[in-house]
């Protein structure tokens, strides 16, 4: 039976990789590379085989061309469903011609696979559709949270609290939540902290985190906001692309 492992490679710094991940690297013959465009992305995922796969393990490198996603759909759910199935079309496909029925494949995804991350949907997809084979095991990594929560030394949680992770766009459209006192933000293209100036926040913000572009500001969420989205801007413009995470936090 084909072997897949999904493999958590941490959130930009190749020291994030966990000794359950390089033994895992050095039990894999074909590492699947997604490219998504942001060419330091890939590089990274290079970097970490190159790095950690010993030099006699053979194996071989099949990078994979991500279909586009239609980001201006309306619907977003329905985007994402049709997206996800157009994935489990071209994955079935090159899983069943790369990979032989001995071997076992790799995908290398960012941060941790259970978070904000569409591999395992895939792969249950393709499994669902009956026709092509195969046993898989997630391997967990340092996921963006963590690495953010770490380079500002602050705990997640406070004493007995929840924590509410979410997205730019659902802050944007629901405001700060009502039950929560600390809610990390991702996938937010559009500053969406800058809606809630009128509310009493303090701002734990990371760029590129884990990697030597990483920008860290952090402070009352109406003396910082301006500062945040100007250097994000600027970021992003010089590098062509940016990923950010933020914790939002009422005060004590
Ligand atoms: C598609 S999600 C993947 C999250 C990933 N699975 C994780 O565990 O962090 C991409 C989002 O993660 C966040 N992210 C990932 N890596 C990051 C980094 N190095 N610095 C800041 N934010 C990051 C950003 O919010 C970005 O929009």
């Amino acid at each position: 039976m084909r072997q897949l492992r999904v493999i958590g490679i941490g959130a930009g710094d190749p020291e994030h990789v966990t000794i359950q991940g390089i033994r895992a690297l050095n039990r894999t013959d074909v590492f699947f590379v997604i490219e998504k465009g942001a060419q330091d992305l890939v590089a990274l995922r290079r970097e970490i085989t190159a790095r950690y796969v010993e030099p006699n393990h053979r194996h071989r490198v099949c990078e994979i061309s991500d279909p586009r996603r239609d980001r201006e759909a309306g619907a977003y759910r329905e985007a994402v469903e049709d997206w996800r199935a157009r994935r489990a079309d071209l994955w079935s496909l090159l899983l069943a011609s790369e990979l032989g029925e001995q071997e076992s494949g790799a995908f290398l995804v960012w941060g941790d696979p259970s978070l904000y991350d569409s591999t395992i949907a895939v792969l249950e997809e393709i499994l669902a559709r009956g026709t092509f084979a195969f046993e898989y095991e997630v391997i967990p990594g340092i996921s963006s949270v963590h690495a953010l929560t770490a380079r500002h030394r602050v705990p997640l949680n406070r004493v007995g609290g929840a924590v509410q992770i979410t997205t730019g766009r659902r802050l944007a459209q629901y405001g700060f939540p009502a039950e929560a006192d600390d809610v990390v933000v991702m996938l937010d293209a559009n500053c969406s902290f800058t809606r809630l100036l009128g509310e009493e926040l303090e701002i734990f913000w990371g760029a590129y985190l884990g990697t030597e572009d990483e920008i860290l500001i952090s402070g009352p969420l109406r003396d910082v906001a301006e500062e945040i989205e100007q250097r994000r801007g600027d970021a992003r413009r010089q590098k062509g692309w940016i990923m950010d995470t933020y914790l939002l936090r009422r005060p004590s």
